[in-house]
């Protein structure tokens, strides 16, 4: 059975002392018996919120890296300083980052090897516009995106990657139905499997992410194809423990 897992993307929020603040309330309060829980602040306060993580099961990640290994490149994290600082996950590919910094498929398959040479994993994410949906190309688009991001990746690493479908429509605004995620996450496996064969596509773990909350978690994690979330909004509350309790819950379940 695939192990569930969630993970908060705290974006471009939280100062380093609001992060300290906020792990020191919830970290107490998490369970992570049987699943995997990570959160992933901004790179200033990542050494600081590990540091305090000290001696609990809360992992962390980073929210991008570059693909080269060092150089000209001004604002940028390589690969090897997250390694240095000690993440264990990476999200690459947030629509965020494609539409505000225009990151492209090719991009994102160069972040995703890069991070799996260095043995760490990446969240990998894919998702549709409105216009996409409502153009019903919404299929096409997730099975590119999917290729393109894992083209030429061996299949032993591929077993460490976590895909997160995000519609973008869905993020931060209303959440899709659990019917929606769970059939577009099907799509995403079924394209694995055509592609890189059935032992990858049943190990790799697949999130779904926009507008989860407590209240919406157990419906998406219970669904066959759904193994977690990546939470924005809510994982800057305290609505964050309750959703794990809820993964689980559901993990037990199961
Ligand atoms: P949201 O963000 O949960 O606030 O919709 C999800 C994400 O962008 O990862």
């Amino acid at each position: 059975m695939r192990k569930k897992i969630i993970v908060g993307n705290w974006k471009m929020n939280f100062t380093t002392k609001e992060a300290l603040n906020f792990i020191s309330v919830i970290k107490d309060k998490i369970s992570c018996d049987g699943i995997d829980v990570a959160v992933c602040p901004s790179y200033v306060s990542i050494n600081d919120v590990k540091k305090e993580l000290e001696g609990y099961n809360i992992k962390i990640g980073a929210q991008n890296v570059h693909y080269k290994e060092k150089g000209t490149h001004t604002g940028e994290i390589s690969i090897e300083m997250l390694q240095e600082i000690g993440v264990d996950y990476i999200i690459i590919g947030h629509s965020e980052r494609r539409q505000e910094f225009n990151e492209t498929d090719d991009i994102i398959n160069k972040k995703a090897k890069v991070v799996l040479a260095a043995n760490l994993i990446p969240i990998m994410c894919v998702g549709e516009n409105k216009e996409e949906r409502e153009e019903n190309i919404h299929k096409e688009k997730i099975e590119l995106q999917v290729k393109m991001a894992l083209d030429g990746i061996d299949t032993e690493k591929l077993k460490n990657v976590v895909i997160a479908y995000e519609p973008i429509w869905a993020i931060n605004t209303a959440p899709a139905t659990k019917e929606i995620a769970e059939e577009m996450i099907s799509h995403i496996r079924d394209v694995i499997f055509k592609t890189k064969g059935s032992e990858v596509s049943n190990k790799i773990r697949i999130q779904y992410g926009g507008s989860t909350n407590s209240s919406n978690t157990k419906e998406f994690l219970q669904m066959p194809n759904i193994d977690g979330l990546l939470v924005g909004g809510a994982s800057l509350k305290e609505d964050f423990i309750e959703m794990i309790n809820i993964a689980l819950k559901t993990q037990k379940e199961n």
